[in-house]
């Protein structure tokens, strides 16, 4: 279970985010922060306590906090984007984190190693993790050896198309597994129960499980079924705005069991 959640409000910058879309047009601020509030409203219904952090206008993407780190029950990990404009988003995370972790559990991925939470996903003890375009070898070589430390196990996975391990594929407990695109056949996953996303929804395979409720992007009707079929109270929330730029419902938080 989950007792805490960060979230980062979205910056005026945010239209000029990365994006791998631009046919899609920028992102509206007014919409982007109307949906970033109905997030976090959604995230309260799930039980959670909601930390908000400021705007920052020096980081387009910075909404993205998921990025900035991975928050497990034993330790925190302190990641190292691979995108040169989000690099030091990390810096304004740092302190936050520290208010829910004792400093000797937090860890650091370093240079020359790289790695973006988009990559990380959590099933129980294991992690799985993406080597992308953001997500390099040395960084999911110190990932390994750090979480090791603590118990738990990391299995990589190379990413063929998207941008991060849970742009495609995202775990919803209980053995449910959402999967897209290249990650249907994946003989890693192949222990779970894999609901398989149709192309024309492969962006809502990215749904976020939390305390027995989960969000889900508004506007894709199979993918909603699937996850009320698995028989969780479904949350919708439009992100409309975060597409643009690449952005889902994992992306905007940080989800996680505080230590302290
Ligand atoms: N725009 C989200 C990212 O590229 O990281």
């Amino acid at each position: 279970m989950f007792t805490n959640v960060i979230v980062k409000t979205p910056c005026k910058a945010v239209t000029e985010g990365i994006t791998s879309a631009p046919e899609l047009g920028k992102p509206d601020y007014e919409k982007a922060l109307q949906q970033h509030r109905r997030y976090i409203e959604a995230l309260k219904q799930c039980g959670v306590t909601v930390t908000v952090l400021p705007a920052d206008e020096t980081f387009p993407d910075s909404c993205f906090v998921e990025d900035t780190a991975v928050l497990t029950e034993r330790c925190a990990v302190i990641s190292n984007p691979g995108a040169p404009t989000r690099a030091r988003e990390t810096e304004a995370m740092i302190p936050v984190i520290k208010q829910f972790y004792p400093e000797e559990c937090i860890e650091f991925i370093t240079a020359p190693g790289t790695m973006e939470g988009g990559d990380v996903m959590m099933v129980g003890d294991t992690f799985y993790i993406g080597r992308s375009a953001r997500t390099n070898a040395e960084g999911i070589r110190q990932f390994s050896e750090i979480l090791g430390k603590y118990g738990y196990q990391v299995v990589e996975v190379p990413l063929e198309k998207v941008l991060h391990l849970k742009t495609g594929v995202n775990y919803l407990e209980h053995g449910h597994m959402l999967v897209s695109g290249e990650f249907t056949g994946k003989e890693e996953f192949a222990p779970y129960h894999r609901h398989e996303i149709p192309e024309a929804e492969a962006y809502a395979a990215n749904c976020i499980w939390v305390n027995e409720k989960v969000l889900v992007p508004e506007g894709y009707p199979t993918v909603e079924r699937i996850v009320r079929e698995m028989g969780y109270e479904v949350i919708l929330v439009d992100t409309s705005e975060f597409r643009k730029i690449d952005g889902g419902l994992s992306c905007l938080s940080l989800r996680f069991k505080a230590m302290k």
